[in-house]
């Protein structure tokens, strides 16, 4: 794929390989994310749905699961592999997630033809709620 560089390109490899292993019998809606972590490793999730609808996963949350269970936290880039024609941004609540380890995070998703988009987290999640909002002001404890 000419137009993804040779880091994105294998991130999105590995997002598009998890995506056929996505479980979307409900939406027929597959997903697969890859996270390109500090030290090098690609952790990757799928999309996993639900009888019970709200109790689906995002492939995104999927693979911020992974990864923190191998011990990464800390995430240079993000790619999303879906098969609709345009590139999907990862969701409001995946981007809150994606957040609280990785506020300059690079998202590159990529649609069913190989049409890319790219945006940044802190563009995606402007005045994102962080870590540091919770001891922002709190008040002494009496
Ligand atoms: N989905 C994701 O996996 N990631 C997103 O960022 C957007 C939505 C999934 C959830 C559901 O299984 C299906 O796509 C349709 O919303």
């Amino acid at each position: 794929m000419k137009t993804l560089q040779a880091d994105e390109e294998r991130l999105y490899r590995a997002a598009a390989e998890v995506m056929a292993r996505a479980y979307a019998p409900y939406s027929r809606f597959r997903v697969g994310a890859a996270l390109l972590a500090a030290d090098g490793r690609i952790y990757t999730g799928c999309n996993v749905e639900n009888a019970a609808y709200p109790s689906g996963m995002c492939a995104e949350r999927g693979a911020v699961a992974a990864a923190v269970a191998q011990g990464a936290r800390q995430f240079r880039m993000l790619a999303i592999a879906t098969d609709a024609a345009e590139p999907t941004p990862p969701c409001g609540f995946c981007r809150q997630v994606l957040v609280e380890f990785s506020p300059a995070l690079a998202v590159v998703s990529v649609g069913r033809d190989g049409a890319v988009r790219r945006f940044s987290l802190s563009e995606l999640l402007p005045h994102a709620f962080t870590p540091a909002s919770l001891s922002a002001g709190k008040p002494v404890r009496s």
